[in-house]
């Protein structure tokens, strides 16, 4: 068992502390909010991801979970920290390090410098963070250890139980087998290199994958025009082991706060260094470009689009979470907004408040028949299945026009067809 402190209670951070725990290790979450500290103490989760709940109370019931405030008592006698803060992106594209130099502080600031720990930084930074960090704390005996974390949400503990690979970056061999032996239970292939590395692991996974899902895009487009079977184009790729299944869906493409982030960091750093960038800036040019088609498909059969009304149905930036950032469905309503459509919109999962905020506005509503009704269009933004059961004939009726996107493949265009919709897909029915 490990004494580990967990700095940052969002979602990484507290499914690892959840994961850690039940692991058998001993954890103390902290983070500076007072509020989110007593909610997690009385176990309550700020966020939804499926399964954490359960976890999380089961390591507070065994004792196996603190969580605090203070960083002094819960960085107290700890062995490891998990660094788990935001990295926003600044204005240039750069990832903003801020948090995680501040949260540096806390940690040299709050231990004994005869009994420091080893930093395991699981926030994604600026290549080149964890060996400039390690330069100024040089002396101060914390040691920085890059553990990128490929939790994607609404499996977050999936992926934690069973990850694909745990990377590890460091500049001694000896703290990267210490954070090596603390997932030795998962059983799962070690990558060991240096701390640059494991960072630009991070930053190329996220991008590939951003790469994969503008690249399927594209492909349905030509596909589409075509008139190919675009579920059985994407089935003969996905066969392939070298290309793999996942994140080949076409649609109204990535968001999320990960992807279109991770990407623009990247495109930022190769940009700095002279080396191609083009790739990674077309990636991020189909994606604003799904969203446009849609767009233009309005235009193109309302016209003007001042005097339509839309709905959009779902607005999480996947379905299996509530999180709405950088969601495409937003990204949609606001371009939608900017013409002076009136937009409604409901999502089954994130609160009506948290929809008002995100959307200024657009109509946030209660359900997907109040949003469709008296609209010109809706548009399926999310694949949730209380979306996809829902009674196509019934939306048709509440609406006052017929126009149907399926942004997420939800719907059949046989199925719309029938229900009287005039249906625009991606080609993924
Ligand atoms: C992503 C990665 O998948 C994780 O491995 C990584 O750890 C995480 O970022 C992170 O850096 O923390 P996540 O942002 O939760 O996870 O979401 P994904 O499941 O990757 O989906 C991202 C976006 O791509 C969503 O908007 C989704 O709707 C879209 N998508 C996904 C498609 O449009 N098509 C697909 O085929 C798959």
């Amino acid at each position: 068992m490990a004494h580990i402190a967990v700095i940052g209670a969002g979602h990484v951070g507290t499914v690892y502390a959840a994961g850690l725990a039940s692991l058998a290790h001993d954890v103390a979450l902290v983070d500076i909010d007072r509020r989110r500290v007593a909610q997690l103490r009385a176990g309550k989760i700020p966020f939804y991801e499926p399964g954490l709940v359960e976890l999380f109370r089961q390591g507070l019931a065994a004792r196996r979970i603190s969580v605090t405030t203070d960083y002094r008592r819960g960085l107290a006698r700890r062995e490891f920290v998990f660094l788990c803060v935001p990295s926003p992106i600044t204005e240039d594209g750069s990832l903003d390090d801020s948090f995680v130099t501040a949260a540096l502080r806390g940690i040299l600031g709050h231990t004994r410098a005869r009994a420091r720990p080893i930093v395991v930084n699981k926030s994604t930074v600026p290549v080149g963070t964890g060996d400039n960090a390690a330069g100024s704390l040089h002396g101060s005996g914390i040691r920085i250890v890059s553990n990128p974390e490929f939790l994607a949400e609404g499996r977050a503990l999936d992926d934690f139980f069973h990850p694909t690979r745990v990377v590890i970056g460091s500049q001694s061999p000896e703290d990267a087998r210490s954070v090596a032996a603390l997932y030795e239970a998962l059983g799962a292939p070690v990558l060991i290199t240096d701390l640059m590395t494991a960072e630009l692991v991070k930053l190329g996974s996220n991008a590939f994958l951003a790469t994969k899902i503008s690249f399927a895009n594209a492909l349905a487009q030509v596909g589409q025009r075509l008139g190919a079977d675009l579920a059985a184009l994407r089935r003969g790729l996905e066969l392939d082991p070298r290309i793999g299944a996942g994140h080949l869906r076409p649609g109204l493409g990535y968001g999320g706060s990960c992807l279109p982030k991770d990407l623009a960091a990247l495109e930022h750093v190769a940009r700095r260094l002279g080396a191609p960038y083009d790739l990674f800036a077309a990636t991020a040019a189909i994606n604003r470009y799904q969203r446009a088609r849609v767009v233009d498909h309005l235009r193109a059969r309302l016209g003007r689009l001042d005097r339509a009304r839309v709905a959009i149905l779902g607005a999480a930036f996947k379905a299996g979470t509530d999180d709405l950032r950088e969601s495409p469905a937003l990204a949609l309503g606001r371009d939608l907004l900017e013409l002076r459509a009136t937009v409604t919109i409901w999502d089954p999962h994130a609160q009506r408040k948290a929809l008002a905020a995100a959307l200024p506005g657009a109509r946030p509503c209660a359900s997907a028949l109040s949003a469709a009704r008296g609209a010109d269009a809706v548009v399926v933004a999310t694949e949730w299945p209380e979306i996809a059961s829902l009674d196509l004939a019934r939306l048709r009726r509440a609406m006052r026009g017929m126009l149907f996107v399926d942004g997420r493949g939800v719907f059949g265009p046989q199925q719309a067809k029938r229900a009287g919709l005039d249906y625009f897909g991606f080609g993924l029915t």
